[in-house]
């Protein structure tokens, strides 16, 4: 049933699906031998409860040399697929490059860029969205923060979109994800050598000197730490931009509310984030018996929490179907919840309210020239290309 999610059609508009599968049932145990589960309450309570998580990582036995394992063999993961105590003591090594307080020192520097951005876009009157806003942006942002330099950025777009496709569960994932992990190890090892003899003050050469400092943080740690973050920290915000442009023109309505009054845009930006979530789907392994919302789950099941299905539950929001940048409060699981709640959410949400600020303050109304194209992904929902004109 879940193949489902790979059709052309349920990748441009999954919502009907997904009322399909919440008609089943708000937790829904389907043949292939998942969880389903798109009820908000029950997806919250899955997400927050220890029954569930990511398990032992699996041992390879004849590694390759940029595979990084620990001394048990086992594959190194991010703290995104770990649980406590590792998950803890990774989680609380970068947590504090993202605290409110350290987000709102970069804003003055994401303003800048953002503006330069739009006024490109402006003097080419017709552009993609995509390609000169809502990737570059995003990109520049993680890359300056963990001091990566950014001629590299290149080779990052490649090796990240590859990494995004890892987070297609397994029943979906293509191979070409390990080639780009090897290649994005290596390339951290090497930056990792340079840094160490020459540190420049930023998240990762602070990385680098935790992990010479002893036991908390191994080599190998260190690595996935980075590549999660980049990548974390990049495609995801990308599609926040790109679907809330989206949603906006297609609620023209909406679109000229919130040009007319921005102050109400950090309200919008939630809205965005529930309407059309960028990431749309996590999963989860019950590391005991256990239950979900009424139906009862045996160790070792796997659940498939749909976020994006989760955050139009009619039982928790009214007219979920309906985006409304005035919705109060929009409730949502955009940015998930519990242990690994993002870590980079006052990040996110402050890139997209600067760049929405930025253009829809840019005193030039724009429209599409052409048909949106989504990418062929599934956890990470987004656009590959969104032609826009300034009028
Ligand atoms: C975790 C969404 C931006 C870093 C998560 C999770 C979601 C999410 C749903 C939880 C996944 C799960 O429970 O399985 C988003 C969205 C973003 C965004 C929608 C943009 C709109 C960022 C940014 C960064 C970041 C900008 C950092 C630079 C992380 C990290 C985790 C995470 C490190 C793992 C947290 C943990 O496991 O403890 N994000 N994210 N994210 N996010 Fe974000």
């Amino acid at each position: 049933m879940l193949e489902n999610l790979l059709t052309p059609e349920t990748r441009t508009d999954p919502y009907p699906f997904y009322r399909q599968v919440f008609d089943r049932g708000p937790v829904f145990a389907a043949a292939d031998g998942f969880f389903v589960v798109s009820g908000f309450e029950e997806a919250s309570a899955l997400l927050k409860s220890p029954a569930f998580g990511h398990g032992e990582p699996e041992v390879l036995p004849d590694p390759h040399e940029n595979e990084p394992v620990d001394e048990q063999g086992r594959v190194v993961r991010s703290f995104l697929a770990l649980d406590p105590p590792d998950h803890t003591r990774l989680r609380r090594l970068v947590s504090k490059a993202f605290t409110p307080r350290m987000i709102e020192q970069l804003a003055p520097r994401i303003e800048e860029l953002a503006k330069e951005l739009v006024a490109k876009a402006l003097e080419m009157g017709e552009f993609d969205l995509m390609t000169e806003i809502a990737k570059p942006l995003p990109v520049v942002v993680i890359s300056e923060m963990l001091g990566v330099p950014l001629a590299d950025r290149g080779r990052f777009e490649g090796w990240s979109h590859a990494m995004g496709r890892a987070l297609d569960p397994s029943f979906l994932i293509a191979k070409e994800t390990v080639a780009a992990r090897r290649e994005f190890v290596a390339y951290f090892r090497e930056l990792a050598k340079e840094r160490r003899k020459r540190p420049t003050g930023d998240l990762f050469s602070d990385l680098v000197s935790v992990s010479d400092e002893g036991d908390r943080l191994s080599e190998g740690e260190l690595v996935i730490t980075a590549m999660l973050l980049l990548v974390a920290g990049h495609e995801t915000t990308t599609n926040l931009i790109g679907n809330g442009i989206l949603a906006l023109l297609n609620h023209p309505e909406q679109h000229r509310e919130l040009a007319g009054d921005r102050s109400k845009i950090p309200n919008a930006v939630e809205e965005m984030l529930r309407y059309d979530s960028p990431v749309q789907l996590t999963t989860r392994l019950a590391l005991r018996d256990t239950t979900i919302g009424d139906e009862v789950v045996g160790k070792g099941a796997q659940a498939v929490v749909l976020l994006g299905a989760a955050n139009r539950d009619p039982r928790t929001h009214e007219n979920p179907d309906r985006f409304d940048v005035d919705r109060p409060s929009p409730r949502h699981l955009a940015l998930g919840q519990g242990i690994h709640f993002c870590l980079g959410a006052p990040l996110a949400r402050m890139e997209g309210r600067i760049l929405f600020e930025a253009l829809l303050g840019a005193g030039r109304a724009f429209h599409r020239t052409a048909d949106p194209v989504w990418v062929k992904q599934v956890t990470l929902r987004g656009l590959e290309s969104l032609r826009l004109e300034f009028a």
